[in-house]
């Protein structure tokens, strides 16, 4: 196994001639390590079966299933399928997911620190998944606003961008409303956590989840705190090319693993839809995702 640091990219490693049927502890640990410091790691010339794909993910930590059974591989529940190919004349997974910017569970309670993604069909032009490194935005953020946000949470929330499953047409959106208030209920983080691993600090805000900031006493701070931090970091940037914004393009055989702690995402779906298939495994790694989760 060999690993290559893109050196003129802020971001990103690419591993060469892993396998996992010979890899070692120690390889894991490697590539862990990688994702950490170079926030995404691309696995390259990778040919996993769906099986062998949620092994990976095994070797990494402890997988968790997607919440949403409609997003779920129809034979393995651990993979979360991303399509717009159906199969047999059937819809498999979910089309054009994550077409706004987020970390992967940051409206859960527990989050979990790696997102594997397996592109399977791949898109002939634009394809790619645009990410923000919210530790180097942390850092750029004017002192002004790092001082409004100390000691601060963050209300995260799906409600926005939650997906109508095909069981709910004809269903009122109130009770809709209702259930997605009553399955996942806004959670609170803080607004930056600091990475276990490599003890950086982070804004953790995204334009898809971030409600509202509250102070330490739950008084909810003033409504334009959250749009600025968005601005600054580059969520509003419909261009693209703020500077915070990497476009982390991907080819055949090539498995991406990220530091979902650091990053936030944001699928490239463009209005001429072209084939694309990819597969997710998502899994926690052995530290905390912030140190102090879950305490009162
Ligand atoms: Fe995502």
């Amino acid at each position: 196994m060999r690993i290559e640091t893109e050196t003129s990219q802020a971001m990103g490693a690419g591993v060469h001639d892993f396998d996992l049927h010979t890899a070692t502890e120690e390889d894991f640990q490697e590539i862990k390590k990688t994702v950490y410091t170079r926030k995404i790691v691309a696995l390259k010339g990778q040919n996993l079966s769906s099986p062998e794909f949620i092994e990976l993910g095994r070797r990494l930590g402890e997988i968790d299933v997607y919440y949403e059974p409609m997003y779920h591989h129809p034979e393995y529940r651990e993979i979360f399928v991303s399509s717009n190919v159906p199969k047999d004349g059937k819809q498999v997974g979910v089309p054009k997911t994550g077409k706004f910017w987020h970390a992967d569970y940051q409206f859960m309670p527990r989050p979990f620190g790696l997102t594997l993604i397996y592109p399977q069909v791949i898109p002939a032009q634009n394809r790619g998944t645009y990410f923000i490194d919210m530790g180097q935005a942390y850092q750029k953020l004017p002192e002004e606003l790092k001082k409004a946000i100390a000691g601060t949470r963050a209300e995260q929330s799906p409600r926005r961008y939650f997906k109508i499953r095909p069981s709910d047409v004809y269903r009122p959106v109130s009770e809709l409303l209702e259930e997605i208030e009553q399955k996942t209920p806004a959670v609170k983080h803080p607004t930056t956590i600091v990475h276990p691993v490599t003890g950086e600090t982070i804004l953790y805000i995204s334009e898809g989840f971030t409600c509202s900031l509250q102070d330490e006493q739950g008084t909810v701070l003033e409504e334009q705190l959250v749009p600025r931090l968005l601005e600054a970091s580059g969520q509003l940037d419909m261009t693209f090319e703020h500077e915070n914004i990497h476009l982390q393009t991907y080819e055949e055989g090539d498995l991406l693993i990220w530091d979902n702690r650091s990053l936030i995402h944001r699928a490239l779906h463009t209005t001429t839809p072209e084939p694309a298939v990819s597969h997710r495994v998502t899994v926690h790694d052995e530290f905390p995702f912030y140190e102090g989760i879950g305490a009162a």
